[in-house]
């Protein structure tokens, strides 16, 4: 497959879309606390997609159990929803959800503290989200993909952390997971060019220790081989000629940010 470049009506359907999953991680935020499962996280985001008319794009997707990935402290991504699995005060949960609203895909994911948490925990968070924000300073047409890459891994390794190289972001559109692949670590070559249309879902996953990541035995759930904590953040961009218009981040005054 090949890079697709979205028409004025896609864009607007995407943007849609985007808004829709922005709210829905607002929803799920709200119910995050000790006590509760992985479990009930994802029925309160599918139930709140499926109340929108939308579709749960995880739910099935090669053979994936459920609607939202929870990925709790070392795991980094695709962590499956279980009653038996409940949060505790001091954990941290990354959540990441997906939609599709008149055919068209949205993607985001959000790490969150339960409870209080070390402020160790609160810097991996705040640093994974920041080397997003980074990254998205290069997401202009006529830069590079790779300068994306480049200015989120330095950012991420100027702490110390450890950047995943086994899963990378992606195109979206049509289709959850489009051409280009998008690395969160640093890229000797330039990568594609960047033009207005293209819509990307740049997520880097950042590791406290070593990048090293290994999969579960239910063959899923990804989790650091050294056991540190892991964040993930992520949101469905879009390329225009005067810089990345966010289509799943929440409203001001409603983010994650302080
Ligand atoms: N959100 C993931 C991504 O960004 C996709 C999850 S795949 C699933 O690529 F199967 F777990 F749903
Ligand atoms: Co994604």
């Amino acid at each position: 497959m090949s890079v697709t470049v979205k028409s004025q009506r896609e864009i607007e359907l995407m943007r849609e879309a985007g808004k829709r999953l922005a709210e829905t991680h607002m929803k799920m935020r709200e119910v995050i606390r000790p006590g509760i499962s992985t479990y009930e996280i994802d029925q309160v985001g599918r139930k709140f997609i499926e109340s929108m008319g939308c579709i749960p794009s995880f739910l099935n997707y090669q053979g994936y159990p459920a609607s939202i990935c929870i990925s709790v402290n070392d795991e980094v991504v695709h962590g499956i929803p279980k009653k038996e699995r409940i949060l505790h005060e001091g954990d941290i949960v990354s959540l990441d959800a997906g939609l599709i609203y008149k055919g068209y895909h949205a993607d985001a994911a959000r790490t969150y503290g339960v409870g209080e948490i070390s402020p160790e925990a609160r810097q991996l968070i705040r640093v994974t989200r920041q080397s997003f924000f980074e990254g998205i300073k290069y997401a202009v047409a006529g830069n590079h993909l790779h300068d994306i890459s480049n200015a989120i891994a330095a950012y991420a390794e100027s702490f110390g952390y450890g950047v995943v190289r086994d899963l990378v972001g992606h195109g979206i559109g049509r289709d959850l997971h489009e051409d280009p692949q998008i690395p969160n670590f640093r890229q000797r070559r330039k990568g594609l060019r960047l033009t207005a249309g293209m819509t990307l879902a740049i997520e880097p996953m950042i590791n406290m220790g070593r990048m090293d990541v290994w999969w579960e035995d239910d063959d899923w759930t990804v989790s650091t081989q050294d056991g540190s904590l892991s964040a993930h953040y992520e949101n469905t961009v879009l390329i225009t000629d005067n810089g990345p218009e966010l289509f799943t981040i929440e409203p001001e005054g409603m983010r994650d940010d302080d």
